[in-house]
């Protein structure tokens, strides 16, 4: 419910403080503080300059940091500023979502926009709007329509954030005039030796008090943020924005918005998942239904491509016919499995596919792929058939196709599209993250939704929440996914990969990992492999437990059939939900470990996910979460006797037993190991 707008400046409620009288550094303040008044952020002029600053419980975060453009042709709005200004207005409702880590969230907070002009030149004027939650901050500039704003070009963002601390973040460079992707490995180390790096950015403060996240929502029209580091002493990080192929960030008119810059704030590393603070500063749902959006596990024609057996260009091993099609089909309809992904379907992918991008067709299939009687095919099963359109960038080539074949795909009663980037730059020479490219994956989000089309992107633009206001925008990629284990050059990623994404990547939003490999020596390849090649990482109970780790709404049993045909532990993929009703991070530590849990939609059964990295752990689970007094049983799968991820990672032990609200559970993990559990109410 929004309560009626609060008062201006005069209002000393809020902790407001007075204007400053005369002359000095000081000219004006104001506060606004988190509902729970923990969180504080505080606006102010110094020396002209507008900056903000945020505390927790009185403990300085961020100090004194500058705010303002700087834009081709005119003048920075960045000095000889004042605060003209304040209103005030607070949030307290709850929201449902239609699919999700949890289905209630709580948007709660208290809402400061400052007024603030320039005092001589343009007498330009703008509001910094500031929103204070439990569980962070969020603010962003708005510029009404104004005289002296009208067309402009932004050549930079100064918008800083000066940590007070020199904290440990866990990061991934961002190197956006070349490749242009989020799929690397993360490091760690103090914020003053960053350079360039990407968002969520994670942190810690030395003291193990404070965790901060650093990121941004509700990226419309703008250019997608990075943070610049001075790899100094200094611990100033600076907004910088994806350039188009001109060097401008952005182009806009007046009235503009830009997207929030939020900072999650937590007293553990466990409190920050999951995140909803960048979901409650995006506009509420636009789409008139959802019932056609449905959360599902899929498979597909694809590992085989990544692991060389077969190809997504025409030939002898084409992966994408009609007659694997409909195997992947059976498939998934004797499993329980909502759709099948094929990869290699339409015309483009012979020679090199990433140069000939604009050769792509997204209707015409290869002449050994009828993808209208697959999906008839599929459709008599109960199975969907998944559409997967890769661009490698071309896109005007996919825009020109995109109302078409959005078109195609609906007729035939298709209803997900697996869409793909791997480029450098798009053709027309822009970053990946670009306001042109933030503008064409909001273009692609609009004409699904148009045709009733769930999308799952891979290569995309950063998560910003998109999901809250388009819910058929499920699932993305962006980082290093599984795939890197079938072919990196630099052996797969380790063991301790997935328990930094946890805390990083998926603040963000749900990630297609493609978690579920069993042949985890990649037999299937047909070449034996030395330990230094890639392969996969993990014990195969940690692929179980991926599946309740890394959230996502479409989550992909990734290997191919044969591979669990058989196999036990493929029951539990089988029986895992995607769509939640309360998640729990029990225990973590960021690239250490991670235990979850999580209860299904609309059920009584829980699933418990448990990784480490490469070292053994053992962990007590009090199972406090269940219903007291209701009998459940735990179906358990460990990692079996002497597994571990680096020699014999394959062994998983199941077993059955029963636990009550009341009771601990005793998890060992292997070294690089995992452990899944379903506990489902006895019958
Ligand atoms: C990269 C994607 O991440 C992967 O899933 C896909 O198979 C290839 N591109 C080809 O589009
Ligand atoms: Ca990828």
């Amino acid at each position: 419910m929004r309560r009626s707008p609060g008062s201006l400046i005069s209002c000393l409620g809020f902790g407001l403080a007075a204007l400053a009288v005369g002359a000095g550094p000081l000219q004006a303040q104001v506060s606004v503080a988190s509902p729970d008044g923990r969180n504080q952020v505080t606006v102010e002029i110094r020396e002209g300059q507008l900056t903000y600053s945020l505390t927790r419980d009185g403990r300085e975060l961020i100090q004194p940091s500058l705010l303002g453009f700087e834009f081709r042709g005119t003048p920075p709005v960045r000095d000889s500023l004042r605060i003209t200004d304040s209103t005030r207005q607070s949030h307290n409702e709850w929201w449902t979502q239609p699919w999700g880590e949890v289905a209630r969230v709580h948007d709660h907070d208290n809402e400061l926009a400052v007024g603030v002009q320039e005092s001589a030149g343009l007498h330009r004027r703008f509001v910094l709007r500031v929103r204070a939650f439990d569980d962070g901050v969020g603010f962003r500039y708005e510029f009404p329509r104004q005289p002296g704003l009208v067309q402009f070009e932004i050549s930079d963002e100064l918008t800083q954030f000066a940590l007070a601390d020199n904290a440990r973040a866990w990061w991934i460079p961002s190197n956006y005039a070349r490749k242009d992707r989020s799929e690397m490995l993360y490091s760690s180390g103090p914020v003053s030796v960053l350079d360039s790096v990407q968002t969520p950015l994670t942190m810690e403060t030395r003291d193990r008090r404070t965790f901060l996240v650093i990121h941004e929502a509700n990226l419309v029209d703008y250019a997608r943020m990075f943070l610049k580091g001075t790899r100094s002493e200094s611990r100033v990080l600076t907004a910088a924005l994806a350039p188009m192929a001109d060097g401008i960030k952005v182009r806009g008119r007046t009235p503009l918005a830009t997207p929030w810059r939020t900072i999650q704030v937590a007293d553990k590393a466990t409190d920050l998942a999951p995140s909803l603070l960048g979901l409650n500063l995006n506009p509420p749902n636009v789409l008139a239904s959802t019932d056609w959006i449905h959360p599902m596990k899929y498979v597909g024609i694809w590992w085989g491509m990544h692991i060389g057996t077969m190809t997504w260009s025409s030939g002898p091993k084409h992966g994408a016919t009609t007659e694997n099609a409909r195997k992947y089909i059976d498939f998934a309809a004797a499993n329980g499995f909502g759709g099948v992904l094929v990869e290699g379907w339409n015309i483009g992918w012979d020679g090199d596919w990433i140069a000939n991008r604009n050769a792509f067709s997204f209707t015409k299939a290869y002449p050994d792929y009828d993808l209208k009687a697959v999906a008839e095919y599929a459709r008599q099963k109960g199975v969907r058939l998944i559409v997967h359109n890769e661009t490698s960038g071309g896109i005007q080539n996919y825009e020109h196709q995109l109302d078409s074949a959005h078109a195609l795909y609906h007729s035939l009663g298709l209803d997900a599209i697996k869409t793909g980037y791997v480029t450098d730059l798009t053709s027309e020479g822009h970053s990946h993250y670009s306001q042109f490219m933030v503008n064409h994956y909001r273009k692609v989000i609009e004409t699904a939704a148009k045709y009733r089309i769930m999308l799952d992107v891979h290569e995309p633009m950063h998560d910003t929440g998109e999901r809250r206001t388009y819910p058929n925008m499920m699932s993305r990629e962006g980082a290093r996914g599984q795939e890197y284990n079938a072919w990196s050059n630099d052996g797969g990623n380790p063991p301790e990969h997935e328990t930094i994404l946890f805390f990083t990547r998926l603040l963000a939003g749900p990630m297609d990992f493609t978690p579920g490999i069993f042949d985890i020596l990649e037999r299937s390849s047909g070449h034996s492999r030395r330990p230094d090649e890639p392969r996969v990482r993990t014990t195969l109970a940690k692929q179980l437990a991926l599946y309740v780790v890394l959230y996502s709404p479409l989550q992909m049993a990734a290997d191919l059939p044969e591979n669990y045909e058989g196999n036990p532990a493929f029951q539990f993929i089988r029986d895992v939900a995607v769509d939640w009703d309360t998640t729990r991070v029990i225990d973590g530590r960021i690239g250490d470990y991670v235990v979850v849990a999580r209860r299904e939609r609309g059920g009584q059964t829980w699933f418990l996910g448990a990784i480490t990295d490469e070292e053994g752990r053992t962990f007590d689970v009090p199972l406090s979460f269940l219903k007291p007094g209701r009998q459940y049983v735990a179906e358990i799968y460990a990692d079996g006797p002497k597994a571990n991820w680096l020699d014999n990672p394959l062994p998983v032990t199941i077993t059955r037993r029963p636990v009550t609200s009341a009771m601990r559970l005793r998890l060992v993990l292997a070294r690089g190991g995992g452990q899944a559990i379903r506990i489902r109410p006895a019958r």
